[in-house]
């Protein structure tokens, strides 16, 4: 098949967009926690956000056109609340990653014949598990004061 105008091309470029959206948010993250003196919680999510932007790299590599990023810091300020209600909400979107759309979309990858983005998909997948357990040890780490 080929690649331009398969589903497989618009589900990259969402997934390329959506990996920069959540380095960007990481960042505000790392910063909300550092304000409210979660410095291990700020470390974590600064890394999150590395790993984010590395993920948004191995998709660009498939793209055979550059994707311009439009979404700004200040627009995403506005998803930014206090620092555990940010896990929660982080964990889910990782946990959404894992389980539905990385699958779903390695998944039509296969059917359109595109075998490396496939498994690109399904060995980020597993990263979004990570992330999103991390998260959940964030979380319960608040939440019980340890
Ligand atoms: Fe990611
Ligand atoms: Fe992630």
């Amino acid at each position: 098949m080929n690649f331009t105008g398969s589903k497989t091309e618009q589900n990259l470029i969402k997934s390329y967009l959506g990996e920069l959206t959540g380095e960007l948010l990481y960042e505000i993250f790392a910063e909300q926690a550092q304000k409210e003196s979660y410095f291990d919680i700020a470390n974590s999510f600064k890394q999150l956000a590395i790993e984010e932007r590395n993920h948004s790299d191995l998709f660009k590599r498939f793209l055979k056109q550059d994707i311009e990023f439009k979404q700004t810091k200040d627009e995403l300020q506005l998803l930014c609340k206090d620092t555990l209600s940010n896990l929660k909400f982080s964990s889910i979107g990782e946990y959404k990653a894992y389980e539905e759309i990385y699958p779903n979309y390695s998944k039509i990858a296969e059917e359109e014949g595109f075998y490396e983005i496939s498994k690109t998909y399904l060995a980020l997948k597993n990263i979004e598990l990570r992330h999103s357990q991390l998260l959940e040890k964030l979380i319960l780490s608040i939440e019980n004061k340890i």
